[in-house]
Parts: structure tokens; C-alpha cells; sequence
């Protein structure tokens, strides 16, 4: 095993120990504002009514349930490596008609289970961090996307205001671990979140990233003192 299915199996182990209390912690830890940050990623989409959409890296499927409540046409195709985050999703889902809309599939970012140039969009909320190797996830997003389709990409930065820095790094270092720690009863997955957050890509570097690709002027919209970044990308 090399390097990168190392990375795989870990990441994949962490997210299946944690998916039962996904959610809730995503909310705790938040405060709720990572729904608006999905919200706002789910409106950048909105020239793209019908067709399918790409939920890469779904995990539990709140970005998918997202993309189907703003546009009652669109179809998502909602893909991720861990089979325990999917189920955990579908166990939570609402029973209403988006469940129809939303087609779970296990399958790796990487090597993307979908026909090229099939899908007018794409988004990735949280999960280009944690592909094993970025740029083969970049490449597979843009094969996947149509022409004049768009990528999106919501993902955590490292906040460079001066007095949002220190505090920011407390709670994501300190705080963030134990508690979610507490609740989940693996600390370790909360540690892996604060250490891949500072081990990430520069957005300048991501956005070249999505350049060498094949996307055409990557461009960011950084959001909550750049706590979170969305990455734009069209074919
Ligand atoms: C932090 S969760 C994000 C889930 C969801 N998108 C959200 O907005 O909450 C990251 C997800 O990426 C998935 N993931 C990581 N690497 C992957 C890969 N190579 N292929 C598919 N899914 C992957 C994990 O299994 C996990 O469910």
C-alpha cells in the first residue's frame, strides 16, 4: 500500500467512525452556519434549474438535500467513498419527493464513477481536503463537468485577520477536538479535521490547481473573515 491509499483508508475509517454523529456535530461546532455556507454554495448554482448535478464527497447528503430543495427539477448524483456516511444520510433524509431526485453512489473522487461531460455542475463541500491526491480529483471533476458547466468547490481556509487568526486556531486546535471528542468518542477524527485545515493548499495554489486542470479563470469568494472559501470554476 502506498502513501496515498494510506491516506484513503484512514480517511475513509475516520468518516465511517463518526458518521452517526456527523450531523449533529456539524451543527454544534458551526453553530448552524454551515448551513448557510451550503446555502450560498447551492445559490451560485442556480443558472443550472434542471439536468444532474455531481455531489462529490456527499458524505450524510445535506449539500445533495440542498441542491434538490433550491431547484425542484435538478437530479443529484451523490457520490462518496464511505458507504456509512451515505446510509447515515438516507437513515436522516426527509420522506418527501427530493428523496427521488438524489441517487447515492459509493464510489471514489478520484477515479469518478460518471460519463464525461455529464453533469452541469459539480460541487464539493468539505471534501477536496481530504481526497488523497488533489489534483487526480481536479482532473476527474473537470472530464465529468459538461461545457459551460461550473464547479464549485466549499472549502475551510485559514482566516488572516489579525484578531480572528489567534481565536480561530484556539477553537479549531483546542476546543474543537475535545468536545467533538466528547460527543463522538473519536478524538482523533476532530485532530485529523484541525491538522488537514493547516496543512491545506493556499487558495492561490488551489486556484492553479484548477487552472492546470483545465478550468478556465478559477476564480474565490471567501466567506465568515475567510473561515471558508468557495472556488469557482467553469468548462
Ligand atoms: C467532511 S465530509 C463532507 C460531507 C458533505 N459534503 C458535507 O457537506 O458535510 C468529507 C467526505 O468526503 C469523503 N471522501 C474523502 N475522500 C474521498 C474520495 N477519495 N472519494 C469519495 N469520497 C471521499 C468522506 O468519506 C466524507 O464523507
Amino acid at each position: 500500500m502506498n502513501i496515498q491509499d494510506d491516506k484513503k483508508k484512514f480517511v475513509r475509517e475516520k468518516f465511517s467512525s463518526i458518521s452517526g454523529d456527523y450531523d449533529f456535530l456539524n451543527s454544534l461546532l458551526s453553530l448552524n452556519v454551515d448551513r448557510y455556507w451550503r446555502w450560498i454554495t447551492t445559490r451560485m448554482l442556480s443558472e443550472y434549474q434542471d439536468g444532474t448535478v455531481l455531489d462529490l464527497c456527499a458524505g450524510t447528503l445535506p449539500l445533495s438535500l440542498e441542491l434538490t430543495r433550491q431547484a425542484p427539477k435538478r437530479q443529484v448524483l451523490a457520490i462518496d467513498f464511505c458507504e456509512d456516511m451515505l446510509l447515515a444520510g438516507l437513515k436522516t433524509m426527509p420522506a418527501d419527493e427530493r428523496k427521488q431526485r438524489i441517487m447515492p453512489v459509493c464510489g471514489d473522487g478520484e477515479k469518478i464513477p460518471a460519463r464525461s461531460d455529464s453533469c452541469w455542475g459539480i460541487t464539493v463541500a468539505f471534501g477536496v481536503r481530504n481526497l488523497a491526491n488533489t489534483q487526480d480529483g481536479l482532473n476527474e471533476m473537470y472530464r465529468v463537468l459538461k461545457k459551460d458547466g461550473k464547479l464549485l468547490i466549499l472549502e475551510f481556509s485559514r482566516p488572516q485577520n489579525p484578531i480572528m487568526k489567534p481565536l480561530y486556531n484556539f477553537y479549531l486546535n483546542k476546543v474543537l477536538p475535545k468536545l467533538a471528542g466528547l460527543v463522538s468518542g473519536d478524538k482523533e477524527a476532530y485532530e485529523y479535521l484541525a491538522s488537514s485545515i493547516a496543512k491545506f493548499y493556499e487558495p492561490s495554489e488551489l486556484l492553479g490547481m484548477m487552472e492546470k486542470a483545465g478550468f478556465t479563470k478559477p476564480w474565490r469568494r471567501p466567506l465568515t473573515f475567510g473561515i471558508v472559501t468557495i472556488y469557482v470554476g467553469e468548462k
